[in-house]
């Protein structure tokens, strides 16, 4: 069943019956039949019904647990300064597929005042690999990307942040917030890009003009609203340097030709966070939805989701780094 080209047998039976069943009794339809055919006719109630199953409703930093632990540890753990140590071609020994380098591999950040034992993780692209300075044998030592403790990079500064299902891009622009203040408060500058995609053009259309209603900014303090949004009588706008560094596009996740948003060029994000859609579809386009938010992420990057989200990843074998966060690494 398709709704203005939406495939809606891919949501979970369950959370459509209940939807279909609400619609039912506010259309006074006697039957499930006779609620068919009124939709068929009745180009209003499908997009009504449509609305009631994409349910697009957010929130500033949604789930607080998780936004403490993004602010606290995992975003500055991302930002950190490094320092970059060379990897002496003599150390370099073999290991089956891997060279391993106990110099750390190529080059091999290391988080700035840690030693060199600290460094448990030098792998390249998808390879995740333990042991001291890991890379491929027969790449070149710049290929090495593996930061200890954090998500790979390929020597470059900027974050890369996948927002997938962002609504009213509340959660990009919450993002948007704790990065804007790391970088504020950082020895060492740091750039990031922040892509934010949703199937639904409306919602990617509000997201641009970030402006929301006063009652709807309980999500962030005060200090917070005060210092990134512009009040207009009961609406707050985010302000031109917040919306900056994102990047709002519409994108489907079960689009088949294209496996990142096409913004970003080549995906390789970071941290993607894919939150509060996963529970509304059958186990089988869960899958499918989290092969492809993880397939775009680096090796070691995050993968955050929401609260009541966490069983199926668990369920997929994926690690959550923080107990409860919603944060995972597969
Ligand atoms: C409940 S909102 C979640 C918003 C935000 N992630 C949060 O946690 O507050 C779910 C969003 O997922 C979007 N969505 C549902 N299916 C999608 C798909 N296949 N591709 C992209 N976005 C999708 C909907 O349009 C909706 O805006």
């Amino acid at each position: 069943m398709r709704l203005h080209g939406i495939d809606v047998s891919k949501y979970d039976e369950s959370f459509l019956d209940k939807s279909i069943r609400k619609r039912i009794g506010e259309t006074h339809c006697h039957s499930l039949e006779e609620y068919c055919s009124f939709v068929e006719q009745n180009k209003k109630e499908e997009k009504i019904l449509l609305d009631s199953l994409s349910i697009n409703y957010s929130e500033f930093c949604r789930n607080p647990l998780t936004f403490a632990v993004l602010e606290r540890i995992v975003l500055p753990g991302m930002g950190r300064s490094r320092e970059v140590l060379k990897c002496e071609s003599s150390k370099v020994r073999k290991f089956g597929k891997f060279t391993e380098c106990r110099q750390l591999g190529g080059i091999a950040p290391r988080e700035a005042g840690r030693e060199d034992k600290d460094c448990q993780q030098v792998a390249t692209e998808r390879h995740q690999l333990g042991g001291i300075g890991w890379r491929v044998a027969g790449r070149k030592d710049e290929d090495c990307q593996q930061v200890a403790g954090g998500p790979i990079r390929r020597g470059r500064k900027e974050l890369r942040i996948w927002s997938a299902a962002c609504a009213g891009g509340q959660e990009a622009y919450s993002l948007a917030i704790l990065l804007e203040e790391l970088k504020n408060g950082d020895s060492e500058k740091f750039n990031y890009r922040i892509f934010a995609t949703d199937q639904d053009e409306s919602r990617i259309g509000e997201a641009r003009k970030g402006q929301y209603p006063v009652a709807s900014m309980g999500g962030l303090t005060l200090k917070r609203v005060n210092q990134w949004f512009i009040r207009h009588g009961e609406t707050y706008t985010a302000k031109p340097e917040l919306k900056e560094n994102i990047d709002f596009s519409v994108f489907d996740l079960f689009s088949e030709n294209l496996s990142s948003p096409p913004g970003s060029i080549f995906g390789d994000f970071d941290l993607v966070i894919c939150a509060n859609l996963l529970f509304y579809y059958k186990n089988e386009y869960r899958k499918t939805i989290l092969e492809k938010v993880s397939n775009a992420l680096v090796a070691g990057g995050f993968l955050v989701v929401g609260e009541a989200e966490r069983d199926i990843l668990m369920n997929y074998g994926y690690r959550e780094v923080f107990p409860q966060s919603g944060i995972f690494k597969n």
